[in-house]
């Protein structure tokens, strides 16, 4: 249900907070995570990185969406070489977590009888119809989710937003120090006050007072911040970087050798062994990655409204 990969995007695009000007510049998401990432912590200030993020949409909670980078995703503990979008299917399957359908009906939401149902987006709909041959009840919670048309101002789809809601209110009514004991005897007056009177814009612009011409003109720092007044250069305005990933230097499994990338043609590990029913055709062979951007799309780019 939480799972949302799509909202990491392909590439960030790394500005100043003095002038907006690059810091950085675009830089993909497997120069950024990982071992790179502390690498980029030490050599950046954190209020540029701050300011960057601030004023940077993420990814939009969609079918077509899917980070690149975490298609062919290696594993920091393991190594292990993953296509996170195909996990996010099997983990639910051998979770038990019952298709978008059968889910639906359990959460009393109206079930859809055909892939149009689903979304308007009707090319989504040929897609799904094909791929799940047809079976409506084969469609899985996360594609369907994903294919689902969001109500105006929502991030994510409506089934989504249901459970969200039910399991985020939940938590705080099970915590303690959200609820009996949030008094003055536990936090002390002057505890109350100081959670009363901040937010995290508050937070924000207090460790980082460059923050506040832009964090500062909002009331909720997690919606997008003002950016540098004056001339703008279009945040993600990328040059065209390499179509096949890192992943492509390396061998996909032990003792098979890498192989030179081919645009345009896309190989699957095919995941009969594992999951027989599978509906979608395997593993991407990163060697073979779509030269596509996957995942350009963006929460509140072109006419797409945040919440
Ligand atoms: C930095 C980017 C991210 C990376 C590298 C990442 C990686 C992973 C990995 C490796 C798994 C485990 C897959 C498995 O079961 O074998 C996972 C699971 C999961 N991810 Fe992410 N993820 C990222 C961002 C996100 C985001 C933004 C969300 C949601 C907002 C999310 C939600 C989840 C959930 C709900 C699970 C399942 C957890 C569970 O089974 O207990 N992840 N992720």
């Amino acid at each position: 249900m939480y799972r949302m990969h799509p909202l990491i995007p392909d590439d960030f695009d790394f500005r100043s907070v003095d002038t907006d000007e690059p810091t950085l510049g675009p830089t993909g998401f497997d120069q950024l995570a990982g071992p790179a990432g502390a690498e980029v912590l030490r050599t950046n200030r954190l209020v540029d990185l701050l300011y960057t993020f601030g004023t940077m949409n993420p990814g939009l909670v969609c079918l077509h969406n899917f980070p690149k980078h975490l298609q062919t995703f290696r594993r920091p503990d393991t190594g292990t070489l993953m296509d996170l979008s195909a996990t996010d299917i099997v983990r639910c399957r051998e979770l038990g977590v019952p298709r978008y359908t059968a889910f639906r009906k359990l959460m009393h939401l109206p079930v859809p009888k055909t892939f149009a149902d689903v979304t308007s987006n009707k090319q989504w709909a040929a897609e799904m119809h094909d791929v799940y041959n047809g079976d409506i009840d084969s469609l899985d919670l996360i594609p369907g989710m994903f294919a689902e048309d969001r109500p105006d101002g929502f991030a994510f789809s409506d089934t989504a937003f249901r459970i969200f809601i039910l399991m985020a209110s939940r938590r705080l009514n099970s915590d303690r120090f959200f609820t009996a004991h949030f008094t003055d005897e536990v936090y002390t007056p002057e505890g109350i006050k100081w959670i009363e009177n901040n937010t995290m814009v508050t937070v924000l612009t207090r460790h980082f007072p460059e923050l506040d011409p832009f964090v500062g003109a909002t009331t909720n720092a997690f919606a997008i911040w003002e950016r540098q007044a004056g001339e703008q250069t279009p945040l993600l305005a990328l040059p065209e970087h390499p179509r096949v990933l890192h992943a492509a230097v390396v061998p996909v499994a032990e003792g098979v050798p890498p192989r030179p990338a081919v645009d345009g043609t896309v190989e699957f590990r095919p995941y009969a062994e594992i999951c027989p029913d599978m509906p979608i055709k395997g593993l991407y062979l990163p060697t073979t990655f779509p030269p596509t951007d996957r995942a350009s799309k963006r929460l509140g780019a072109s006419g797409e409204k945040a919440s």
